[in-house]
């Protein structure tokens, strides 16, 4: 990036994924700076701000009373995503929202039509195409011929809900299909372009007590021009699986663990080594610096500079496709959601 004032931002939110954001500004100062973390815990708001230098606060409004804060990294629980983003562009601040952007389509699409009247940057986290294998796959697609058909599967493992508000979301909110169908979902889009698809068939399952929600979610897609996706994702799976394939007119590339990227079997791009320390088990990818190229992206587009976040017009496409995913799964299956769980 050319020689530009690093971005003043407030975190909104200090709980569990913050740590990754503070690790990613920390190695980014050129691009942002930590002006203050906010949290209505103020333990947890200090223990962010400490290595910044930044200040502590515990309402957003504060944050935002602030000058120096030109932009809101908001980390917050999910149904908040909505309210402080529109806060936070009301007061004239550009806002990268952790995925989801919001919870209903409608309140996405709203976001993103106050961010283009005020001429500020809306953008989401999805954070897993900031990297080498998507870049390049994005950059070569145009010579492998009509793309016909995308598989993506990503599974992982937990024991249970990581945040305590995983617990308390209804089968209606959903969870697996708010919480981590958005990066499956971003890619689709991606490959897919400005296509919206024309029809969606989702089912979803519950296999664990310790929430309400389905944890467990199949997709199928259909898009104009013949082509299809298909979306499996999982909180269930103990030996973690995620891959991506694409069925062009030549060839099949791949997306192995988010960071090999395969053209008919040849590799095209390899992390570098320490990068996929153990793929099969949860943790055992490093996975700092999609965080960090996330954020020089948000900071690129907050300077007026070519990047590569999600526009808030893609982010809120991503949460209407959600919002009839979900509809489509509480059809479907929401016998296998709903019911006592006995297994
Ligand atoms: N990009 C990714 O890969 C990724 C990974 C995990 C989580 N996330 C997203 O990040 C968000 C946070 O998830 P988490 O796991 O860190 O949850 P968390 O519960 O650990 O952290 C949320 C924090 O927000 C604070 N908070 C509550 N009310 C607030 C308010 N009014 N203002 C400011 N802060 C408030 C809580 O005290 C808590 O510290 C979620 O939206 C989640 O979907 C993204």
């Amino acid at each position: 990036m050319p020689e530009m004032p690093p971005v003043g931002i407030a975190l909104i939110g200090s709980g569990r994924i913050s740590g990754a954001h503070l690790a990613a500004a920390m190695a980014v100062p050129d691009a942002v700076r930590i002006v203050a973390t906010v949290d209505p815990d103020p333990a947890a708001a200090q223990q962010a701000a400490a290595s910044f230098g930044a200040l502590a606060l515990t309402s957003l409004d504060e944050a935002l009373a602030l000058p120096d804060v030109e932009a809101v990294l908001i980390s917050s629980p999910n149904t908040l995503h909505g309210e402080q983003a529109l806060a936070a562009l009301a007061a004239g601040r550009h806002a990268l929202v952790e995925k989801p952007l919001a919870e209903t389509g409608a309140q996405a699409r709203m976001l993103a039509s106050e961010a283009a009247r005020h001429g500020l940057v809306l953008a989401a986290g999805h954070t897993y195409r900031h990297n080498a294998a998507v870049d390049t796959l994005i950059d070569r697609m145009p010579d492998w011929g009509p793309l016909r058909a995308v598989s993506v599967s990503s599974c992982v493992f937990w024991d249970g809900p990581q945040a305590p508000w995983w617990a308390t979301r209804s089968p209606e909110e959903g969870l697996i299909l708010s919480l981590f169908a958005p990066h499956s979902l971003d890619f689709v889009q991606l490959v897919m372009g400005a296509d919206d698809p024309l029809r969606v068939h989702a089912e979803a399952a519950r296999w664990q007590p310790g929430w309400a929600g389905e944890d467990e979610a199949m997709i199928t897609l259909a898009y104009p021009g013949r082509r299809m996706a298909s979306v499996h994702i999982s909180y269930n799976q103990r030996s973690v699986f995620d891959r991506k394939s694409l069925h062009f007119a030549q060839g099949v590339a791949e997306i192995v663990d988010g960071e090999v990227l395969k053209w008919n079997g040849d590799v095209l791009v390899c992390p570098p080594e320490g990068v996929l320390v153990n793929p099969r088990q949860m943790g055992g990818r490093r996975m700092g610096h999609f965080f960090e190229q996330q954020l020089r992206e948000f900071a690129a587009a907050v300077r007026g500079l070519p990047h590569c976040c999600p526009t808030g017009h893609d982010a809120a496409r991503l949460i209407e496709l959600i919002d009839r995913i979900k509809a489509s799964a509480r059809t479907n299956s929401a016998d296998a959601i709903d019911p006592p769980f006995e297994g």
